[in-house]
């Protein structure tokens, strides 16, 4: 049996199980892509590598600095790993899901197929039907297009592994003994090892992205029925930072990043005007729902969630449940959130949901019912203060029937309401990945945020300045920068429940 001791992960080997079944994951999986349109690559220019400005020096005494590094301190050097870490998968694309073809989605280096705007929801062409599994490679090709790449690694201020190790371990995590899913990131970690940079700092200074939930690389023993891959849990997987789509409150070595949505913009003109329009847009509806119910998930809220949707006049629902479902269209979606003020957000079979960052980018205000949801997640990339730009509801309180979540919405002000989507449409592209054939000329896009969250936390380990804490606490820590008491305590006390 597991031993995993604590109802998240135990909920989670739980809910994994009721994801064995083929037919249900199928639905889960496959998130919604079905349009395909060609696109051929944009080139667009580059500007050099390393950009050296001449400046003045004021100073006196010392000789005036001729240059100026504008990359000094923000250096990354990519490792050059072999094809079977990175490329071959994608060229083997038909292998990577036992559910559905992920061929489409490595297209467009990453973004998928065009989406179209028949339904007039996407306005502008920076609009892909991407799947949630593909941020390695988005990330990755993003990489490239880094302004201050180095070759020399004892110049960089931290080292990128460029592994797929979600679209890795989602061809095995079905059906496969736990040697077979542990392999190549065993190979890998041999091959890290092996290189000269793993000696500098045991592997402290690289980082990598694993673009799925963290769980799925936190197998805790040998049991074949226990989940995932051990990546994250062996000695060399924790020294290093480990960006994923969901991270775990009680781990210090993976971190939060946004899911990747289908807005791919490659101008800054795009992002603005696209910001405009989520500001401009009538929103009818006071909230909505896009999702399924989760019977087999005994504390789930959804089906309180969904009933008082369904109760209520100013509310819209979209439903996950059945064949015919709008739920898997990008522009049935994304339409349904841009004419709504709020955008419920309850847990699904874990935490986080991609569907978080879709509701955001079209402007519509996240109502989370518990802080594992994106406050303990994504911490780079949201505002500390979450008040500003989203509604906690207690999911304990949904959950034994004490509120009507269309009261507590109400209850807000006009600009109250207008003060929060204003920060959440500010905060826009700072949670989408700009197309990464091209590169955004001033606005910093989630790779940008997250590379100087790895850089400014690289220089802290360095520094000795990340500061001594139980595993146990990580999240307390990332929200508040300190141990102690703290009021969602009981959100992720590990011994009850
Ligand atoms: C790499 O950078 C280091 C530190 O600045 C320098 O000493 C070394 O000469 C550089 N190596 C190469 C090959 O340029
Ligand atoms: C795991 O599965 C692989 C491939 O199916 C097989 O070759 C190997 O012997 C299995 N290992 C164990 C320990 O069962
Ligand atoms: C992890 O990092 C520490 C500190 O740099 C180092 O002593 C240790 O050997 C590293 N672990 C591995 C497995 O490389
Ligand atoms: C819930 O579990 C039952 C029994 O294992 C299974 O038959 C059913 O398909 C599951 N429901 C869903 C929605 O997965
Ligand atoms: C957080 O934001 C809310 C809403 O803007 C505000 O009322 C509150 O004072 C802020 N809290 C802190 C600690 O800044
Ligand atoms: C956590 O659970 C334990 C065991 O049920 C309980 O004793 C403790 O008070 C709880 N802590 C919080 C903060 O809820």
């Amino acid at each position: 049996m597991a031993t995993l001791g604590n109802r998240r992960n135990g909920g989670y080997a739980r809910k994994r199980l009721w994801c064995a079944i083929p037919v249900s994951c199928a639905l889960l999986i496959i998130i919604s892509f079905t349009f395909i349109f060609d696109l051929g690559y944009k080139h667009r220019e580059v500007t050099p590598e390393v950009m050296i400005t001449p400046m003045a020096s004021p100073s006196m005494g010392s000789p005036p600095s001729p240059v100026v590094d504008r990359c000094s301190g923000r250096y990354i050097y990519v490792h050059d790993l072999p094809g079977r870490f990175n490329s071959d998968m994608i060229s083997s694309c038909r292998t990577l899901s036992k559910w559905n073809d992920m061929c489409p989605f490595v297209s467009n280096a990453g973004l998928g197929p065009r989406l179209n705007n028949a339904e007039g929801v996407f306005y502008g062409t920076e609009w892909y039907a991407t799947n949630q599994f593909a941020l390695e490679l988005i990330f990755h090709n993003r990489m490239k297009q880094y302004e201050c790449l180095t070759t020399n690694s004892s110049l960089a201020s931290a080292i990128f592994v460029p592994f797929y190790a979600g679209l890795d371990i989602g061809r095995y995590l079905w059906g496969y003994n736990t040697s077979v899913r542990d392999a190549t990131s065993r190979d890998l970690i041999r091959w890290l090892k092996s290189r000269p940079e793993w000696s500098t700092m045991g592997g402290r200074d690289h980082f990598m992205v694993a673009g799925r939930i963290t769980w799925d690389f936190r197998r805790l023993t040998d049991e074949e029925d226990d989940w995932g891959s051990k990546l994250l849990v062996i000695p060399e997987g924790k020294n290093m930072t480990v960006l994923v789509i969901e991270s775990s409150p009680w781990h210090k070595n993976d971190f939060g990043i946004p899911y990747p949505t289908y807005f791919h913009p490659s101008k800054d003109s795009e992002v603005q005007l696209w910001q405009e329009r989520m500001r401009r847009i009538r929103r009818p509806w006071l909230f909505s729902f896009a999702g399924a119910p989760r019977p087999n998930i005994t504390d789930s809220i959804r089906n309180e969630i969904i009933g008082q949707c369904r109760q209520s006049r100013r509310c819209k629902l979209l439903e996950c449940d059945n064949g015919r479902s709008k739920c898997h269209s990008p522009s049935s979606v994304m339409g349904m959130f841009q004419r709504s003020i709020f955008c419920l957000q309850p847990q699904g079979d874990s935490y986080t949901r991609r569907s978080t960052f879709d509701a955001m980018v079209a402007g519509c205000v996240p109502v989370f019912f518990h802080p594992g949801s994106a406050y303990v997640q994504y911490v780079w990339h949201l505002p500390r203060n979450h008040s500003e730009y989203s509604v906690l509801i207690s999911e304990d309180e949904v959950r034994d029937g004490k509120v009507r979540i269309e009261e507590v919405l109400e209850r807000f002000g006009k600009k109250e309401v207008m003060a929060m989507r204003e920060e959440v449409v500010r905060m826009i592209p700072r949670l989408v990945y700009a197309d990464p054939r091209t590169r955004l000329e001033t606005t910093k896009d989630a790779f940008d945020v997250t590379v100087e969250g790895v850089i400014q936390r690289v220089k802290d380990i360095k520094g000795g300045r990340v500061p001594d804490f139980s595993e146990a606490e990580s999240w307390k820590y990332a929200v508040t920068g300190r141990g102690g008491e703290h009021e969602w305590d009981h959100f992720f006390n590990r011994t009850s429940q």
